[in-house]
């Protein structure tokens, strides 16, 4: 057969999720509707797809732009049948199969599309109509048969009641030939609007095709929830709950460990080793990859984060866009994020977050754009890390600020220390050598280095650089006076008294 080619009809406004956001636009487990409709059509086959756009165009066509798909535009919604029309200058020839699809079943597998092609190639019929037996016909479209054959497909609110006791409904999908459908003679430019509601149906291609002469086949698809079309929002809501059993149940089946799979949610560009144990509530978006043995515990958020073997990510850590490393450690309510805060659009490879290999993080740690913990890096809790690369086997353990900072390997920053980066209005470079010791409550002004092997004493203010192992202290000395507190505690009191009187 010649190549078919592919029309989502994805014009519609979606009236019935009440909602600025276009149904398609609508994710089913973190895959917009109309992408994965896209994504079914080009695995069957399909050698190019045309998205009908109209409702919210150019928000549609950004969600698609990353695809090959071409857009059509239906100005006014007159119908699927017009819908279709639509597509026809985006079309290079019409002497191939056009496979139809809604833009808002989000689950038809490339499968089933291919099956249907199959048995369009193989049959003389001009049109094959995918066909359903849901549990509850209202609604849909009636299949009347005539033998094997398709005469037509009735409306619901169009059809008589002997029409309305048939159980086989129309699923909205249809392959059918460009050469019936489309040019001034086709099909789609003979639709009527004599109907109930005033617009050109889709489904009268199939009335038409018979007084033509011509055979329409009707193939039944097996399972009807999987052409079950997105309506409203409770609708949409129960086919999540049904995609995230299933992924976590394939997973499971492929090696997984999970301590509660029902509040599991792995979306799909995900991919599991053997033996990652997932603990409850724990959400895997975008393209993670979790290597074999690694551990992520209780109600993680991760999107678009590496995980290496053996790597234990601890309860309620939140990563985006960030490397853990074999044999880490993140410790509960850590958070990191490989994002560009200023300009969140230009995020680039510069900007992840990597935790080195046996690198040990949290509790309570905030990871922030380009940072970069190597090798046995110790990263404790309240300390802030942003664009900040810390070189083997360097500490800051406890509350600690660390900005466009290098920390030398093996150095050890105390507790309270602030790299103070920013002047009011330009960001300013802190290095530290290697072997160094920066004693708490230190404030390093930047710009500033401190040499290898330098000490800095508690308390220091470091406004200037320095040298390899020297000692910086810069602080007021201290002064013990005998016996004067207790006079200082009496005064006190007399004045909070006498302030008491009034
Ligand atoms: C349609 C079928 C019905 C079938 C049902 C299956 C027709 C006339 N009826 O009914 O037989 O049982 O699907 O779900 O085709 N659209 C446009 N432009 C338009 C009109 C619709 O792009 O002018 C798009 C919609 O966004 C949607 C798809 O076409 O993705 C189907 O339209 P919808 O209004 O949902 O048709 P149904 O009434 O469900
Ligand atoms: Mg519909």
């Amino acid at each position: 057969m010649s190549t078919p080619v592919a029309v989502v009809l994805a014009a519609g406004k979606g009236t019935r999720m009440k909602s600025a956001l276009p149904k398609v636009l609508f994710p089913l487990l973190g895959t917009p509707i109309v992408l994965r409709v896209v994504d079914a059509a080009r695995r069957a086959g399909c050698s190019h797809v045309v998205a009908v756009v109209g409702h919210e165009a150019e928000r549609v066509e950004a969600v698609l732009a990353g695809t090959d798909v071409r857009f059509a535009v239906q100005h006014t919604r007159r119908g699927t049948g017009d819908a279709v029309a639509a597509a026809e200058p985006a079309l290079d020839d019409w002497d191939r199969p056009v496979l139809i699809l809604p833009g808002d079943v989000p689950r038809m597998t490339s499968e089933t599309l291919h099956a249907l092609l199959r048995s369009h190639a193989a049959s003389a019929a001009s049109v094959t109509v995918g066909t359903m037996k849901p549990p509850d016909a209202t609604g849909y479209g009636r299949v009347v048969r005539d033998g094997d054959a398709v005469s037509a497909i009735v409306e619901h609110r169009d059809c008589t009641e002997a029409q309305l006791a048939v159980g086989e409904c129309n699923t909205g999908l249809y392959v059918a030939d460009g050469e019936f459908l489309f040019g001034a003679g086709g099909a789609l430019a003979r639709l009527e609007t004599n109907n109930d509601q005033g617009e050109l149906y889709l489904t009268d291609i199939v009335a038409i095709a018979n007084l033509d002469g011509r055979t329409v086949d009707g193939v039944l698809i097996d399972d009807p929830a999987e052409v079950e079309g997105v309506n409203d929002r409770s609708q949409l809501a129960a086919m999540e709950g049904e995609a995230r059993r299933a992924a976590a149940l394939r997973w499971m089946r492929a090696g997984v460990s999970m301590d509660d799979p029902d509040g599991v949610r792995i979306e799909d560009g995900v991919e599991l080793g053997m033996d990652v144990t997932l603990g409850a509530e724990v959400e895997l978006r975008g393209s993670c990859r979790i290597d074999g043995g690694a551990v992520i515990a209780r109600g993680c958020v991760l999107t678009d984060v590496v995980v290496g073997s053996g790597a234990h990510v601890g309860p309620y850590v939140v990563a985006e866009r960030t490397e853990i490393a074999a044999g880490a450690r993140v410790r509960p309510f850590t958070v990191a994020s490989g994002i560009n805060e200023k300009r969140p659009h230009l995020t680039t490879d510069e900007d992840r977050v990597h935790i080195g290999v046996n690198a040990k993080v949290g509790p309570f740690s905030h990871l922030r754009q380009a940072s970069h913990l190597e090798d046995a890096v110790h990263v404790g809790n309240f300390v802030e890390l942003k664009k900040t690369t810390m070189h083997p086997g360097s500490k800051a353990n406890h509350l600690a600020y660390l900005g466009d900072a290098e920390v030398g390997s093996k150095s050890n920053v105390g507790a309270g220390v602030i790299t103070c980066n920013y002047d009011g209005f330009a960001k300013h470079k802190t290095t530290i050598g290697e072997n160094a010791f920066i004693g708490t409550d230190s404030h390093l002004v930047a710009p500033v280095t401190i040499g290898d092997g330098a000490y800095v004493a508690t308390a220091t203010t470091v406004t200037k650089n320095v040298p390899a192992d020297a000692l910086a202290i810069g602080r007021n000395r201290q002064e013990n006076k005998a016996g004067r507190a207790a006079k200082l505690k009496e005064l006190l009191r007399r004045r909070a008294e006498a302030a008491k009187r009034g």
